[in-house]
């Protein structure tokens, strides 16, 4: 066979090893970049261990930065660690009355006469069972929760307890009820988003995970984590890989190359963004604003007139700001080959004004 079809995948071939891997709800072995918050969250725990009563905890953050995922490391190792702590992960989108939360518990606790008892009886069952020994209670996405009441009642009620309430509103905790916050006086733990090389590190190890071993184009992988870093939420990285090697298995392709991601882009709608707020950079800004100001220009000539109003003067830097400005969809850059300058780009402002409405 000649060339045409060997870089081709036969029939039953797949690029995916193990696609479950890209699940959000995978559980990495190693949860890398997180430490200091799973110590600070362990910190609060410890007194449990002594017989005493923990702290509580909010864990504030932005969407997909692995808050859920750095509790499921702690119950894990809580799990294996002792049986004297019970440990109990609720999710208050599903279970957002106070009612379903005590079912939660009940549950967790494998108390099963449940049927035709009210909250308060159920309650009382919970109380007794985990006062006996010692809890730590995750009630994650907490805002989405109907009835703030169950947070009172919680801190109250149970005595030796670390409750971690987990948001990704920072002004949830300050707009809550006077009387639950001085009760639950707790430590803010931030979690900030991850910064490009984290961003690429977490979404390496996915890949590893997920597909044939050199299966990944590394411009293709560039863009995916590009685009991450700058949407923020490892999600869209994970959803990325998929549809992009997808895409490639489509075509036949025995490597996932750009052009699939950018299949994937489109499809997930992507190429747009959300808003000029995404720009946290004030250099992005400044970039963003000589842009604006004029038609179509070479990327030296817009390099020159920034570093003219005062701009960073390291060229690696100005490309690099210009490569995220593209991925935010804010700049096109048009590759131009052959010209009197040799290589180089066209740069021109997105002019975005419908879309931006339209979110
Ligand atoms: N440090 C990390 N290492 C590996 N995977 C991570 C890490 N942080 C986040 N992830 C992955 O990103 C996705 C979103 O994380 P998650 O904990 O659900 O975010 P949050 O709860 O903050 O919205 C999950 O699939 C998770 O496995
Ligand atoms: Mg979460």
């Amino acid at each position: 066979m000649g060339t045409l079809f060997s870089n081709m995948l036969k029939g039953d071939e797949s690029l995916f090893t193990n696609p479950d891997a890209l699940d959000f709800e995978f559980q990495p072995k190693l949860l890398k970049y997180r430490e200091n918050q799973q110590f600070a969250i362990a910190n609060c725990i410890k007194p449990l261990f002594a017989g005493r009563t923990g702290r509580n905890v909010v864990l504030v953050g932005q969407p997909g930065i692995g808050k859920t995922l750095a509790v499921k490391h702690i119950l894990k190792e809580l799990d294996e660690q002792t049986d004297e702590i019970v440990p109990v992960y609720l999710n208050c989108w599903q279970k957002n009355t106070t009612f379903k939360i005590v079912m939660g518990l009940c549950e967790a606790l494998n108390y099963r006469l449940t049927h035709n008892k009210k909250t308060e009886e159920l309650f009382e069952v919970v109380k007794r069972l985990i006062n006996k020994q010692g809890a730590v209670i995750i009630l994650d996405e907490i805002d989405k929760v109907d009835e703030q009441d169950v947070i009172y009642t919680l801190i109250e009620e149970i005595y030796k307890k670390t409750i971690i309430l987990i948001t990704n509103h920072k002004e949830w905790l300050t707009e809550l009820d006077d009387r639950i916050q001085s009760r639950l006086a707790p430590e803010v733990i931030d979690f900030p988003p991850y910064t490009s090389k984290e961003t690429e590190g977490i979404l390496r190890q996915r890949l590893e995970y997920a597909f044939v071993s050199g299966c990944w184009d590394d411009e293709a992988f560039r863009k995916v984590a590009d685009k991450t870093a700058a949407v923020q939420d490892i999600r869209t990285g994970l959803v990325l890989l998929r549809e992009a090697g997808n895409a490639a298995e489509d075509k036949g392709s025995r490597k996932v190359m750009p052009e699939h991601v950018d299949t994937a882009m489109q499809k997930l709608n992507l190429v747009s963004v959300k808003s000029s707020d995404d720009l946290d950079n004030e250099e992005e800004k400044k970039i963003l604003e000589l842009a604006q100001s004029s038609q179509e220009m070479r990327i030296g000539d817009l390099f020159k007139k920034y570093t003219g109003a005062g701009g960073n003067p390291v060229y690696k830097t100005f490309q690099r700001r210009i490569k995220r400005l593209e991925t935010k969809g804010f700049l096109v850059a048009k590759k131009v080959t052959g010209g009197a300058d040799g290589t180089t780009s066209l740069i021109s402002y997105r002019n975005m004004g419908k879309k931006l409405t339209e979110f």
